[in-house]
Parts: structure tokens; C-alpha cells; sequence
């Protein structure tokens, strides 16, 4: 990728898997940019994942959080970018309770476009990137395999968490058309890589099978996602920072559809397991049957497609990674991932 056009990036959520792997990401292919993380340190946000970083001089932490008005609002006049992950982003807590997804994915993004708008109007423009997700256009049938989520798909969610990152969406387009901030959007599909928190599907699944657990299917198994590397979000989000035109959405996806049933069957195989892992449980309330992105629009408009996706050997690696990685991911099974930021930064929210 070539160098980028700004110098200073304010990531929201960057403890948590994907802002972990975008912090990396942007050291490594952007040696003259700064970026600063702010995270709440909410169960699913891990610091310890970049404890190495400590004293490099170009990455800083800002324990906090994204509604916090008077800590965003110095933080956005440091910088000439936000990049805005931070979220509540597991379904099946949603289904549980909404209340913090209603309130740090709809409020915080507020407050945060609020921030960008008190900026611009002193001057200082900031340009500010919604990650949002394929979940905001609901479920496709499993039947129409010619069916795909384009940029002009109506927004349709259906679980609370889709309904509070489409809301976080809406309001982007809002303060873009009511007050013509720089603001572009992402909408990718579901996620695979190292860090990630070990009750989404992929890593509990290898963690469990490493602890000699079955795996929980849910329902039949014969729901589709389109699983994209965490490093092709990575590259796709920051080409749309760089190079995305103003006001506009642009889909990321991997071109790699599978339904549960085959993702398990894939990760059994991998290592090394019987079907007699798998237990099938109660599906999950409201499940979407598919989702499936058409991102010819990313590609067309500003060459990006994904690279690293590829089935079977980037979902190898991936379980590699885990294997590799029990230290890592036991402590954050066990909660142990807690203790180095509660000694490191004090208390924290969403415990
Ligand atoms: P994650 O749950 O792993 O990380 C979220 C991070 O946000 C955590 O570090 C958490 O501490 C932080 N956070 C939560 N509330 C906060 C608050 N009020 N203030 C400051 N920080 C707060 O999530 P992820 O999987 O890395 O997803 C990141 C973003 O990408 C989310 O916006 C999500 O909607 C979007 N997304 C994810 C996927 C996926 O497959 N994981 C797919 C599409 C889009
Ligand atoms: P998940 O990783 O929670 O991502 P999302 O809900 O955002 O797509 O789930 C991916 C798929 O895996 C989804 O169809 C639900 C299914 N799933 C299971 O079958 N069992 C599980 O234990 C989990 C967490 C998910």
C-alpha cells in the first residue's frame, strides 16, 4: 500500500480484536503515522494484547470512554482522522440485554460525530470512519445464492446489535448531509484472525476442541457468513480512510461464504477431530440465515479486494495461531487477561 495522507489517527476500540490487529497493521505499513487508542477496557477489550507496544513512540493508549464529551473532544483536536470501531459487538449479548448496545453504539457515536462537528466548526476538520458491519442489511434468504448486499441494500436489521450499528450508521449519514462533515463509511462482513474474543464462533470453537469441549452449533447449522481476515478489514479500512470519497459506503468482504455446518466441519478436520464434537444446541433467537457481500464497489472505485481470505489455508493459520497462542487465549477464558489492566489503569467499565 502506499503512504497515507494523515499523520495522526484517533482509533476507537483498538483493545478490542480488529482495533488490535488495525493498531499493528498501521505501525507496520505507515512508519510515519501516529495513532492514538481509546478504549474503555470493556470485557471484550484486552490490553495486554498490546502490552509489546509499550514505549514505542508512535502508538498511545487513553484509557476511556467514547461518551465521555470532554475526553473525545480534546482527543479529536489532536488528530486528522478517527477511525471508529469501538463497540458492544456480540449478537447473542445483545439478545440478552441491549441496554449497552443502544448506549455506546448509538450515544458514542453521537457524541463522538458530535466532537468531529465542534471541531470543524473551530476550524480543525477531521476526516471520520464509521466501521460498521454487513449486519445493518439484515438476513438473505438461503435459497438465492445470486442475492448479495450491495451499497444500496435498504438497511434492515434484525438483532439489537445490527439495530444499534445501523443507527450509528444512519447518524453518520446525517451529520455528513446536515453539516458536511468528512465522513466515510465501511460495512464488512464477519471477521476471522488472531485476538479475537473467545465467545465469537472461530476461536471458541478451536478453544474449546484444544480443552477437549464440544463444540455449539446452533440450530441446523445451515447459516452463511462471509468470512474476511481481520489484516484484508485492516487494509480495506484504512484504504477507505485514505482514498474513500466523502459521504460515501463502501462494502468489504472476503468472497468466502460457508454455513456453519462446513466452517465446523472445516475446523474438525484441521485439527484432527470427530463430528462427535460437534453438539448441536437451541438456535440463537431471530438468527440470520445469510449474509453475503458484494463488494465490487471497493474494488472498482479504489483496487482493494481481500488477499488473505482464502479457505482452507488462512482459517489454518488462523487455528495455528490459537495453538500457538494458549497463554493468550486461557487468560482471557479464565478472566486472568483482567488483572494486568486493572493493575496497569485502575478500575474498568463493563466488567
Ligand atoms: P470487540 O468486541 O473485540 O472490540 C470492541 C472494543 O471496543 C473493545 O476493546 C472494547 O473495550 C471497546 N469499547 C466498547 N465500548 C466502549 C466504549 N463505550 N468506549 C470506548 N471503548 C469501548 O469488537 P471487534 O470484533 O473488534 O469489532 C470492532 C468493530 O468492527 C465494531 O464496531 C464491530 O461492530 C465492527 N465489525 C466487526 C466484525 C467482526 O466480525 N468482528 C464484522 C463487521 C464489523
Ligand atoms: P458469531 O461469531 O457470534 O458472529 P455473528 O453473529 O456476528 O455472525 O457467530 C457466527 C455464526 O456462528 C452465527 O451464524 C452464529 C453461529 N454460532 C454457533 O453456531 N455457535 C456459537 O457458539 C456461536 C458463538 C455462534
Amino acid at each position: 500500500m502506499s503512504e497515507g495522507r494523515y499523520e495522526h489517527i484517533l482509533l476507537t476500540g483498538g483493545c478490542g480484536f480488529i482495533g488490535t490487529n488495525f493498531v499493528r497493521f498501521v505501525l507496520e505499513h505507515r512508519p510515519s503515522v501516529r495513532i492514538t487508542n481509546l478504549d474503555a477496557l470493556t470485557y471484550s477489550g484486552n490490553a495486554e494484547s498490546l502490552r509489546d507496544l509499550e514505549g514505542e513512540p508512535r502508538y498511545r493508549f487513553v484509557h476511556g470512554d467514547i461518551r465521555d464529551r470532554a475526553l473525545v473532544d480534546g482527543l479529536v483536536r489532536e488528530v486528522d482522522a478517527v477511525v471508529h470501531m469501538a463497540a458492544e459487538s456480540h449478537v447473542d449479548r445483545s439478545i440478552q440485554d441491549a441496554s449497552p448496545f443502544v448506549s455506546t453504539n448509538v450515544g458514542g457515536t453521537q457524541t463522538l460525530l458530535d466532537a468531529v462537528r465542534s471541531a470543524a466548526s473551530d476550524g480543525h476538520e477531521v476526516r471520520f470512519c464509521y466501521v460498521s458491519t454487513d449486519e445493518v442489511y439484515g438476513q438473505l434468504p438461503l435459497d438465492r445464492p445470486d442475492l448479495k448486499f450491495t451499497e444500496r441494500t435498504p438497511l434492515n436489521p434484525s438483532s439489537p446489535y445490527a439495530a444499534s450499528k445501523a443507527a450509528g450508521d444512519l447518524l453518520c449519514g446525517a451529520y455528513r448531509h446536515t453539516f458536511g462533515l468528512d465522513i466515510v463509511i465501511t460495512r464488512c462482513s464477519n471477521n476471522f484472525g488472531a485476538y479475537q474474543f473467545p465467545e465469537k464462533v472461530i476461536p471458541l470453537f478451536v478453544t474449546n476442541l484444544m480443552e477437549g469441549e464440544p463444540v455449539p452449533l446452533y440450530g441446523d447449522g445451515r447459516n452463511v457468513r462471509d468470512w474476511l481476515h481481520v489484516l484484508d478489514h485492516c487494509e480495506a479500512v484504512l484504504t477507505v480512510l485514505e482514498r474513500g470519497e466523502a459521504g460515501e459506503v463502501y462494502n468489504i468482504g472476503g468472497n468466502n461464504e460457508r454455513s456453519n455446518l462446513e466452517l465446523t466441519r472445516e475446523i474438525l478436520r484441521i485439527m484432527g477431530k470427530g463430528e462427535e464434537m460437534i453438539r448441536r444446541v437451541p438456535d440463537r433467537l431471530g438468527h440470520d440465515l445469510r449474509y453475503a457481500i458484494d463488494a465490487t464497489k471497493i474494488k472498482r472505485e479504489l483496487g482493494w479486494e481481500p488477499t488473505r481470505s482464502v479457505w482452507p489455508g488462512a482459517l489454518e493459520e488462523t487455528v495455528r495461531w490459537y495453538q500457538d497462542h494458549e497463554d493468550w487465549w486461557r487468560r482471557v477464558k479464565s478472566g486472568a487477561y483482567r488483572e494486568y489492566y486493572q493493575r496497569q489503569y485502575g478500575n474498568v467499565t463493563g466488567a
